[in-house]
Parts: C-alpha cells; sequence; structure tokens
C-alpha cells in the first residue's frame, strides 16, 4: 500500500476509469440484492477497478463505512482475519483477531467491506465471509477473485473483457486533438 493512505481507505484512481457502464450496472444490481458479490475473471481483466469504482460510489448506503481489505500480498490463509480486521481501522498487525470478535465488532455496523485478490486464500475468504455474513445482518461484501468462492447466497458476475464503445473512442480522438492543438500553441516559437 502507498505511503501516505490509511490501511482500508479506498485509494484514489490514479487513471481516468474508463467504459464499464454495463459491468457497473450490473455490479450495482447484484449488490442491491444480494450480500456477496463476486466479481470473476483473470488476472488483468478490470476486477478490482471495476469493485472500487462500485465502492467509492456506494457509501451513502453503508453508514459505518466501505473498507478496502487488500489481499494480493497475503500469503498465510492464518492471517486473514487479522488483515480485515486492520483493514476496518480495528487493529494493527500486531493484535490477534478472531472471527468471532471481528463479527461482535460488525454485528450492527452498516459496512461495505471489499476483499480484493481472494483468489489464491479462497478456501479462508469463503469461511470468513460465510461467518461474517451470517453473524452481522448489516454487512455486505463485494470480493474480486479468479473463481467463484462458493458461499451461500453468493452472486458471480463474470467481468468481461474491455470494449472501447465507440463514443470512447470518439472522446479520446477529440482529446487527443485538443491536446495536439494545446502543444502547437504553447510550443515556443509556434
Ligand atoms: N475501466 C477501466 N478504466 C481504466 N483502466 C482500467 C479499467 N479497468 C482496468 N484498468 C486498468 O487495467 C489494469 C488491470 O486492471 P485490474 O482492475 O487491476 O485487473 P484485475 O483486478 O482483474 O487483475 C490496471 O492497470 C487498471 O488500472
Ligand atoms: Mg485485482
Amino acid at each position: 500500500m502507498g505511503a501516505g493512505r490509511l490501511a482500508g481507505r479506498l485509494p484514489g484512481e490514479l487513471t481516468e476509469f474508463v467504459g464499464r457502464r454495463a459491468e457497473l450496472a450490473r455490479v450495482r444490481d447484484a449488490l442491491e440484492g444480494a450480500r456477496l458479490v463476486t466479481l470473476t475473471g483473470p488476472g488483468g481483466i478490470g476486477k478490482t477497478r471495476l469493485a472500487l469504482r462500485v465502492a467509492s460510489g456506494a457509501g451513502r448506503a453503508f453508514d459505518d463505512g466501505v473498507w478496502l481489505a487488500e489481499l494480493g500480498g497475503l500469503r498465510n490463509p492464518g492471517l486473514l482475519v487479522n488483515e480485515v480486521a486492520r483493514s476496518i481501522g480495528l487493529s494493527d498487525r500486531s493484535a490477534r483477531w478472531a472471527v468471532v470478535s471481528l463479527a461482535d465488532y460488525l454485528r450492527a455496523r452498516r459496512v461495505l467491506l471489499v476483499l480484493d485478490q481472494c483468489e489464491h486464500l479462497a478456501d479462508a475468504c469463503a469461511v470468513l465471509a460465510d461467518a461474517l455474513l451470517r453473524g452481522c445482518p448489516g454487512l455486505r461484501i463485494l470480493a474480486t477473485s479468479r473463481h467463484v468462492l462458493g458461499v451461500a447466497g453468493e452472486v458471480t458476475v463474470p467481468v468481461p473483457p474491455m470494449t472501447v464503445p465507440a463514443v470512447d473512442a470518439r472522446r479520446s480522438r477529440q482529446r487527443s486533438r485538443i491536446g495536439a492543438l494545446r502543444t502547437r500553441r504553447h510550443a515556443p516559437g509556434g
């Protein structure tokens, strides 16, 4: 995680978010109807960007916060609960958290938890998600994973490869024309 960002806070976008209108709508709809939504697809397809985009627009529905647990760097499934506790601001790395205490904390709260990159910890994520969802009625989870987690009630949204709609292409051509004009205007002696 980059310096200057608190654990669990959603990161700002460093590049323009492109397209994905239909997928954004699909994920938002899925999250309204289900308490665990998993975005699936191969690495690099755009799962994380899509999840973060949906999560950052979902704040109003979750009074107690939208939190991101970035699991890509976590190798030990035994540390998953700790990592999630840390991501919702509960502990530093040294504290030990049990699922029941995490569930106690979340029981009366309205929280959206983004579990990003679950694939290498899929079993541990499935067990944790199942326990938390059963124990915490105000919790929703948006997960990204190469494959479905296999939890009861999970809704899967497969993420397709990006297409560039004609309108986006046209806009970006316009932008590059404007950019070229500006460069010419500001060129020394030009
Ligand atoms: N809708 C999008 N608009 C702009 N860039 C995107 C979009 N989706 C993905 N990317 C970029 O493509 C790369 C891979 O996306 P990412 O969400 O990390 O994929 P995944 O999580 O499936 O591995 C990243 O650099 C990301 O910023
Ligand atoms: Mg990802």
